[in-house]
């Protein structure tokens, strides 16, 4: 928490922000709720914003003041998975769910067993573009939705669960997390996904002891949790590890199809891949906001809260904060590197931030590049971007060859 040396004030309240504006385009209303201060009061959203960079990493440095246990209308993501995951506790119960993964989530791991898998995946995808052709092939549609869906089949270890049912999963409990308005025909869908995969973890729960290897239901099955945890943090997998990296492959290609000189420098130099990928992250964060919950009273960069209140860590905001980057605005691979919060911070930061750097950043986009010599943004077709708390491309039509 920020120590406070005057009395704190109370947070500004903006009762002008528009979720229809923010679901086209944030940035505009990131930038006024900063002007107006770190933390700010938003009556439409009933909780309090924090968009500046210090403010969001304090919040994640205090998890005793700033639960992740986050209750009532916030309480969204454990309805939607039928059980709390780890991403909705604190430590030490989140430590003990947590570390199940951990190993099969590091670097090294991720490059032995599961590198090889992504590059087959990516190689495979790349020919379903090829197929499509430049005049109308969709990045989003024909490359990287596919692959993220793949690359998430294999390394969760859900055996025999085809592409279209993972996207059907993770889309129907991200409508659950974001089901604020209690829509009933969301709730439905995520019934129906919870049931699935509730039925296909009752066969794969017994073959991951009979049968361990790298994945991580296999990592879950076997690190003695109770079978709630395992399939709870299996749906909260599903749910946050495929629409990310499918938004990252087609924000990079956008991003360098609008900065020919830094693509260029890319192509000649392969090394400046992961900095691509994580200047990428901080332009354009596709997880844009996450809850959380003051446990008492406290003072957050100068602004009093009261206890209980409901906090959106604006992390899309805070990576684009001129006190904490230079030009925040542009895209810029040579800016002096320096830790982002696309991939949150303190005890929740991204488990699979190694698995998404690796397939995504080092593999499926270089890929993309070797395969497709001239692949841009095709400037004939209109690309789409949408949402705000999730963020990303929904359409990005592409071409290649010359230009
Ligand atoms: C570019 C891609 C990705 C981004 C930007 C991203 C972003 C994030 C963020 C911001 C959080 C913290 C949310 C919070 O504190 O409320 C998080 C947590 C998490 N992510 Fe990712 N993620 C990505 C890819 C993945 C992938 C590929 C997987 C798994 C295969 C994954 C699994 C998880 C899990 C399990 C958590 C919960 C960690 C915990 O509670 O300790 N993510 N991610």
């Amino acid at each position: 928490m920020s120590a406070a040396t005057e009395s704190p004030a109370d947070a500004p309240t903006a009762d002008w922000v528009d979720p229809a504006v923010m679901m086209r385009d944030p940035y505009g209303t990131y930038a006024r709720l900063r002007e107006l201060g770190p933390v700010v009061w938003v009556p439409v959203m009933g909780r309090y914003l924090v968009t500046s960079f210090e403010g969001c990493r304090d919040v994640e440095a205090d998890q005793e003041i700033y639960s992740a246990s986050v209750t009532g209308g916030s309480a969204t993501l454990a309805r939607a998975l039928g059980g709390r995951p780890m991403l909705r506790k604190d430590d030490p119960e989140h430590a003990v769910e947590r570390q199940a993964v951990n190993p099969t989530m590091r670097p090294k791991n991720v490059r032995q067993t599961w590198a090889p898998v992504f590059e087959r995946n990516a190689r495979k995808y790349l020919e379903v573009l090829r197929d499509v052709g430049p005049d109308e092939a969709d990045l989003n549609r024909d490359y990287a939705a596919p692959l993220a869906s793949q690359n998430l089949v294999d390394l969760l270890g859900l055996r025999g669960t085809s592409v279209a049912d993972m996207q059907r999963w993770s889309h129907a409990f991200i409508a659950g997390t974001g089901n604020l308005h209690d829509d009933e025909d969301i709730w439905r869908r995520c019934d129906v996904a919870r049931e699935e995969v509730d039925a296909l973890l009752e066969e794969l729960v017994p073959y991951y002891r009979q049968h361990p290897d790298g994945s991580m239901t296999s990592a879950f099955v076997n690190s003695g949790l109770p079978h709630e945890a395992v399939a709870a943090n299996v749906k909260l997998t599903i749910s946050g590890g495929m629409n990310e990296p499918q938004h990252m492959v087609t924000a990079i290609v956008w991003a360098l199809s609008r900065h020919q000189d830094q693509r260029e420098r890319v192509l000649a130099d392969p090394a400046l891949w992961p900095t691509v990928f994580d200047e990428a992250v901080r332009w354009v964060s596709p997880i844009g906001m996450y809850p959380r919950e003051t446990t008492r009273a406290t003072v957050l960069a100068g602004t009093q809260l009261p206890e209980g209140a409901p906090i959106g860590v604006v992390v899309a905001a805070a990576n684009r904060d001129p006190q904490a980057f230079p030009r925040p605005d542009a895209f810029d691979i040579a800016r002096p590197k320096q830790p982002h919060l696309g991939f949150g911070s303190g005890v929740h930061l991204c488990a699979g931030h190694w698995a998404a750097r690796i397939s995504i950043g080092e593999i499926a986009v270089p890929l993309a590049y070797q395969g497709f010599p001239g692949l841009r943004a095709d400037p004939r077709r209109e690309e789409q971007w949408d949402g705000w708390v999730f963020r990303g491309l929904t359409s990005l039509p592409v071409t290649w060859g010359p230009a």
